[in-house]
């Protein structure tokens, strides 16, 4: 740590805990919703006393939702879930205005990754708050005696779940944690509108292109992908998209992209962006149908999408051409520009999801860890959805903050739609 506290923690530079400051309130006026948890937590004191460790993207939106758990009496200490996302000034703020113990810095390698989730640990967690579930796998492995006072916790994204199901499975999950990934109101809106939003706004700060009129191949049509096509098309791209679900494939038919295989799409393509959530989705023989001047970069959590020891294989030079631009001289000259070390670009090369969006994610989170300190001693250990409840409500709130009302079901409605007498 570059600047001395009494506080453990280890962050790029105090120093910047002022410009820190100002973004997270900046990004707070966006997050009504979390702000009106934070209002009730700090009446109430729902988290009195609970530990939680938190392994999210270092942002000044998760500082939001770092000082709703602190006003609700939980003790929280923070580390990135990437290498790359770090906001250094978030991190700064957080331990130096907030007195937040935060484990972050941007561009930290693996060992100090490791080492970051290592401290958060040691915080001994009652409940752990993650993303991408590499938290919950230490906690697993190699930091077992760790997490023995660990009751329960809460998985930020699609990828996390999915290891955490697998833990289930394979019934080595060791205690109860909630998928918020599955509400309605945290994927229909973080992995569509923000994921779609901030993974252009990455590759753009990153290169400065022009997406009009841009062959734009979008890898994936989960939820991520759906916004990525929808935005890149909206600013003028002719999508290309490659899926291996048929149901999916199908829907991106009809949603009007254009649909082949990877490689048949490397030729063509101008910018492809991988967000499956799967590895080994741009391999050698892509990189080697691809035309001169291909941009790669990848939306998903892990850096598994783009296969860089293939394309480093298949290459003569390297150098980094402008921030989080790394240019790649094949054989025979062609080059490839590779965005961001393969790692996710729109937190890396930009500032992650907006505020706004974030704010319901948050929002679910904070009341999935309040329902968890009340709830997960009488839970099993298994993979929760979020209790629709929670779904609901955050909803409503977000709604209200935007000033829109909506209709309410009848009484006669309620009851027609409980009944089945009533027919043609
Ligand atoms: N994931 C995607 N965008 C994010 C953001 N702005 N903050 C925290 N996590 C994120």
């Amino acid at each position: 740590m570059s600047t001395v506290s009494k506080l453990a923690c280890d962050v790029k530079d105090l120093n910047l805990a002022g410009v820190g400051k100002l973004r997270i309130e900046w990004a707070g006026q966006f997050m009504p919703t979390l702000a009106s948890i934070r209002k009730r937590f700090a009446r109430e004191k729902p988290l009195k006393g609970i530990r939680v460790s938190a392994c999210l993207h270092v942002t000044t939106e998760t500082a939001n939702l770092m000082l709703a758990l602190q006003e609700g009496g939980a003790q929280v200490v923070l580390c990135a879930s990437n290498p790359l996302s770090t906001q250094n000034e978030a991190a700064a703020s957080l331990v130096a205005d907030s007195g937040i113990p935060v484990f972050a810095i941007k561009g930290e390698n693996h060992d100090v990754y490791y080492s970051h989730l290592d401290s958060a640990l040691q915080h001994r967690p009652h409940f752990t708050m993650d993303d991408g579930a590499d938290l919950v796998t230490l906690a697993h492995t190699d930091r077992k005696e760790l997490a023995k006072e660990i009751i329960g916790g809460t998985e930020e994204t699609t990828t996390g779940v999915i290891r955490l199901r697998s833990m289930a499975a394979e019934g080595v999950l060791g205690y109860p944690i909630i998928a918020v990934n599955d509400a309605d109101t945290k994927h229909m809106f973080d992995n569509r509108y923000g994921t779609g939003q901030s993974t252009l706004d990455g590759v753009l700060r990153a290169t400065n292109v022009l997406l009009a009129g841009m062959n734009v191949v979008v890898a994936g049509y989960g939820w991520c992908g759906r916004g990525i096509a929808m935005r890149a098309h909206g600013m003028g791209a002719n999508v290309i998209v490659c899926e291996v679900n048929p149901t999916r494939a199908l829907e991106a038919v009809m949603d009007g992209y254009r649909v082949m295989p990877m490689i048949e799409a490397a030729k063509v393509g101008e910018l492809f962006i991988t967000a499956t959530g799967n590895k080994s989705i741009l391999i050698r023989e892509h990189f080697e149908a691809m035309k001169d001047g291909a941009i790669v970069a990848n939306s998903g959590h892990f850096n598994v999408e783009i296969d860089i020891p293939a394309l480093e294989k298949l290459s003569t030079k390297r150098r980094i051409v402008r921030d989080f631009v790394e240019e790649f001289t094949l054989n025979g000259g062609r080059k490839v520009f590779l965005l961001a070390d393969g790692r996710l670009v729109n937190l890396s090369s930009a500032e992650g999801h907006p505020a706004e969006v974030m704010d319901m994610s948050f929002a679910n989170q904070a009341l999935c860890l309040e329902y968890m300190a009340k709830n997960a001693r009488n839970l099993e250990k298994k993979v929760y959805p979020v209790p629709e409840e929670i779904d609901k409500t955050v909803a409503r709130i977000k709604l209200e903050s935007k000033g829109v009302n909506i209709d309410r079901l009848t009484p006669e409605q309620e009851k027609y739609l409980a009944s089945w007498s009533e027919g043609t």
